[in-house]
C-alpha cells in the first residue's frame, strides 16, 4: 500500500496550489464582502482543464481521475471556497453525462464544461423536497417529441450562469413514481431563473431557484432512461459528496494555517499564543482531524477511480470531513479571540463558508443514514 500521490497529481496538487495562493486567496475577502461571482477564476479553472478532470480527452476532458480531481479541489478551497464549489458542481455533471449520456449529449456538452466555456449545475432539490429527494413533485409528461416540465428547484449552484443544468423531474406516478433526468440549456421556453439567495457564506456561489412553466426539453436531452434519474440523481451525488469533503478540508486547512501563524505572532501573558498548552491541543486536534478527513476522501475518490463501489466511503468522507472541518474553524475563530470575529482576519469567512458543507449535497443526518444502511442491508 502506497500513500504518496502519484507524480502527475502531486504535479496538479503544486500547480493548483500555486494557482490559489497567487490568484484565488488575495481576491476571496473582496469577492465574500461584495458577494461577486468569481467568474475570472472560473475561467482560470477552464483553462487549465480543472473543469473536466473527470471527463475523458476526447470529449475535451483532462482525465486526471478522481484522486488528483479531490486533491485540486482541496487546493482551490483553501483559496476561495466559493470558486471551489463552482468547480465542484460543474465536474459533477460532467462526470455525470459522461457516466449516464449519448455520445451526441458527451460531444454537446462535455466540451463546453471541461473548457470552463459553460459551467453545470445541478437540480434535484425543490422548495418541500430537499433531504427526501424521492419526494420532488416537478413533473415531466411526454408530448410527441418533447417532455413539458413544470415545477421548482430551489438552491441550485450555478443556477444563474449554467450552460446546462441536470433536473430531476417526475415522469410517472402510477403504477410506481418514476423520475427522469434531463438537461435543460439557457433559453430553452418556460424555464426560468428566481432570486438569488443571500446566504450565510459561500458568498461568490451563485444559488437561485429555477421554474419550469410548460417548459420544453427535446427527448433527445433526456438523461439515461426514463426512469433511472433517482439512481443518476444519487450516483451523480455519490461523486459529488467526495468532491464536498475535500472541499472542506480545503477551507479547514486554510483557517488552520491562518491561526497557526497568528498564534505564532500574538502575545499575551509575556508569550506567544503558540507557547500555551491549551493553543497547541486546539492547533493539533485540528491538523489530526483534517488528516483523517483528507484521508477519507482520498479513499473514497481511489475506489471510485478503481471502479470499486463508493457509496459508503463517500458519505463516511463528507460527514467526517464537513464536522471536523467545522471544529477545525471553529477552534480557528477561537484562537484568534476578539480579532477572530470580525472582517479584517479571514477565520470568520472560513467558519460561515464551512457551514454549509454539513448541509448541501446532502446533510449529515442523509449521509449517517446511507452509512447505517450499508451496515445493515
Ligand atoms: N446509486 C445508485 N442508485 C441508488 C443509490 C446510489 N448511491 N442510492 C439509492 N439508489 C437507488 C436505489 O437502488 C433505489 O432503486 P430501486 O427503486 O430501483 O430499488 C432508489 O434509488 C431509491 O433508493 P432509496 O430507497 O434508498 O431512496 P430513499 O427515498 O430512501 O432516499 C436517501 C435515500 C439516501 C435519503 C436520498 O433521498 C438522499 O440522498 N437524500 C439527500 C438528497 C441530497 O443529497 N440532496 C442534495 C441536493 S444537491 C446539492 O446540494 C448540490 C449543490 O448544488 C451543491
Amino acid at each position: 500500500m502506497r500513500f504518496e500521490l502519484r507524480e502527475e497529481q502531486a504535479q496538479i496538487r503544486e500547480m493548483v496550489r500555486s494557482l490559489a495562493r497567487k490568484e484565488f486567496a488575495p481576491k476571496a475577502a473582496e469577492i465574500d464582502e461584495q458577494v461577486r461571482y468569481p467568474a475570472e477564476n472560473l475561467s482560470r479553472l477552464g483553462e487549465l482543464g480543472l473543469l473536466g478532470m473527470l471527463v475523458p480527452a476526447s470529449y475535451g476532458g483532462s482525465e486526471t481521475g478522481a484522486v488528483a480531481y479531490a486533491v485540486a479541489l482541496a487546493e482551490v478551497a483553501a483559496g476561495c471556497a466559493s470558486t471551489a464549489v463552482g468547480m465542484a458542481v460543474t465536474n459533477m455533471v460532467g462526470d455525470g453525462i459522461h457516466r449516464f449520456g449519448t455520445e451526441e449529449q458527451k460531444h454537446r456538452f462535455l466540451p463546453l464544461l471541461a473548457s470552463g466555456a459553460a459551467t453545470g449545475a445541478f437540480a434535484l432539490t425543490e422548495p418541500s423536497a430537499g433531504s427526501d429527494a424521492f419526494g420532488i413533485s416537478t413533473s415531466a409528461v411526454r408530448d410527441g417529441e418533447t417532455y413539458v416540465l413544470n415545477g421548482s428547484k430551489a438552491f441550485i449552484t450555478n443556477g444563474t450562469r449554467a450552460g446546462v443544468t441536470i433536473v430531476m423531474a417526475v415522469t410517472d406516478k402510477k403504477p410506481k413514481k418514476r423520475i427522469g433526468a434531463f438537461l435543460v440549456e439557457p433559453g430553452m421556453p418556460g424555464f426560468s431563473i428566481g432570486k438569488a439567495e443571500h446566504k450565510m457564506g459561500l458568498k461568490g456561489s451563485d444559488t437561485v431557484s429555477l421554474s419550469f412553466d410548460d417548459c420544453r426539453v427535446p427527448v433527445r436531452n433526456r438523461l439515461g432512461e426514463e426512469g433511472e434519474g433517482f439512481a443518476i440523481a444519487m450516483s451523480a451525488l455519490d461523486g459529488g459528496r467526495i468532491g464536498i469533503a475535500a472541499q472542506s478540508v480545503g477551507i479547514a486547512r486554510a483557517a488552520l494555517e491562518a491561526a497557526t501563524s497568528y498564534a505564532r505572532e500574538r502575545r499575551q501573558f509575556g508569550q506567544p499564543l503558540a507557547g500555551f498548552q491549551a493553543i497547541q491541543g486546539m492547533l493539533a486536534d485540528s491538523a489530526t482531524e483534517l488528516d483523517a478527513a483528507f484521508l477519507l476522501a482520498l479513499r473514497a475518490a481511489y475506489r471510485k477511480e478503481t471502479g470499486a463501489s463508493y457509496t459508503r466511503e463517500a458519505s463516511v468522507a463528507k460527514v467526517f470531513a464537513s464536522e471536523a472541518a467545522y471544529r477545525a474553524c471553529h477552534r480557528s475563530v477561537q484562537i484568534f479571540g476578539g480579532y477572530g470575529y470580525i472582517r479584517e482576519y479571514p477565520v470568520e469567512r472560513h467558519l460561515r463558508d464551512i457551514k454549509v458543507t454539513s448541509i448541501y449535497e446532502g446533510t449529515s443526518e442523509i449521509q449517517r443514514i446511507v452509512i447505517a444502511r450499508n451496515l445493515l442491508r
